[in-house]
């Protein structure tokens, strides 16, 4: 049997919707943009949701609707995926990493504060995997120092906190909609905002700054006339093609987090007697929209080496788990480290001077994470499979 790490799940009837707008003929940002947009702001609960062609480029457009300026300072979990950091760089920003708290992988609030200067201007919490990041802590310490915030909800799709989904917590949230997300466009990204200037902003921006779209102007009294623009914008728009794919997704949009949920609850279940494997954390306020099922493997061990500073037993882990991984791997079954820390990297670590060390909760889950496959359309034989041989580890 052969299990990769992720799938992509599509219903004949969302493969065919792409063939509307081929149809029609119109490709670009159109009317299936507008209406995957409101579905998206129903579905989030916020106000208003502005279409990009990937979660890089919203987060990018995001900060510079906010004003970010070169020599700005971003606060960053040090555990996240590059494109995190990288649209600070883009903009002549200083990334200052901050470590994660290694049960939820996310940004460790407690962490913040002490990176804050006078220049800093946002921070860019992540929530990880399906987790939302501890936001109630974040907002209180992003008011009181005057600071934006920008939600990567890269993986964020069907998290909540109190019920209420991520996307509503900062300036603005920043989704994605690559094939390893739970909906998926090819490429793509969605921003939301509860803020209707930054809206209008944003929407602008991502049109060459353009005071109307084109299908405002087609639709208007005087087609003809081209419009104003008040911005050196971009063209970040999403197609209309894509688009398409993602609406016909949204009216399952709850089975689809449900399913997720069942075979994250499945593993769970599970694995519930494996110690050595620390599982997804949930709480009754945090639910976990499982994007991907994210443990640390040896967590014990792992916690004891951090605890002694000892990089090395760090590697040794490090090295069972890539050779656990291989096993797996000859047997059918793929697994991943859950993301990388950023802050090894080389641009990262040659540009800022930084050692593994600096972040050692990142570079713990760097070197010691693992994920399994979860997807939607996942078979249960497979996922038996899956739980079998983990259970069949030999510690
Ligand atoms: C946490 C996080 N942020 C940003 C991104 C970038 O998303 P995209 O590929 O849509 O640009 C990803 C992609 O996997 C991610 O996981």
């Amino acid at each position: 049997m052969k299990i990769p790490i992720a799938k992509t799940y599509l219903t004949e009837k969302e493969i065919q919707s792409v063939l509307e707008p081929l149809r029609n003929g119109w490709l670009v940002q159109g009317p299936k943009v507008k209406q995957f947009e409101d579905a998206w702001s129903e579905f989030t609960g916020a106000e208003d949701s502005i279409a990009v062609t990937s979660c890089t480029t919203a987060l990018y457009l995001s900060l510079v609707a906010l004003g970010v300026k070169p020599g700005d300072e971003i606060i960053v979990p040090a555990f996240t995926w590059i494109a995190t950091a990288n649209v600070v760089e883009h903009l002549g920003g200083k990334v200052i990493f901050c470590d994660i708290d290694l049960k939820t992988f996310n940004i460790n609030p407690q962490s913040i504060e002490v990176l804050i200067t006078e220049k800093t201007k946002a921070i860019i919490p992540v929530h990880l995997f399906g987790l939302a990041a501890e936001m109630t802590q974040i907002k209180e310490i992003a008011k009181k120092y005057n600071l934006f915030i920008v939600e990567d909800a890269a993986c964020g799709f069907g998290s909540t906190i109190n019920g209420i989904h991520v996307g509503n917590f900062g300036d603005t949230g920043c989704f994605s909609f690559h094939p390893r997300k739970a909906i998926t466009t090819g490429e793509g990204g969605m921003i939301t905002t509860n803020n209707k200037n930054l809206a209008n902003k944003l929407r602008k921006l991502r049109d060459h700054g353009s005071e109307m779209n084109d299908l405002q102007r087609h639709l208007g009294p005087k087609p003809y006339l081209l419009s104003d623009h008040t911005e050196a914008g971009y063209n970040l728009r999403m197609t209309d093609i894509q688009a398409s794919l993602g609406l016909a997704q949204m009216w399952r949009a709850k089975a689809i987090i449900n399913e997720r949920c069942a075979l994250g609850e499945k593993y769970n279940k599970e694995f519930k007697n494996i110690s050595w494997l620390q599982k997804p954390q949930k709480t009754s306020i945090y639910n976990h929209s499982y994007q991907s099922y994210p443990c640390i493997f040896e967590i014990e061990r792992v916690l004891n080496a951090i605890e002694n500073k000892n990089s090395k037993k760090l590697q040794n882990i490090n090295i069972e788990r890539n050779e656990w991984m291989d096993l797996l791997l000859d047997k059918g079954v793929s697994t991943r480290p859950a993301t990388h820390a950023v802050h090894m990297l080389s641009y990262y670590r040659k540009k800022y001077n930084l050692v593994p060390e600096n972040f050692p909760y990142a570079q713990a889950a760097n070197e010691c994470s693992i994920s399994f496959p979860l997807y939607n359309g996942m078979k249960q034989n497979e996922q038996n499979f899956v739980i079998n041989l983990v259970n069949q580890r030999n510690t």
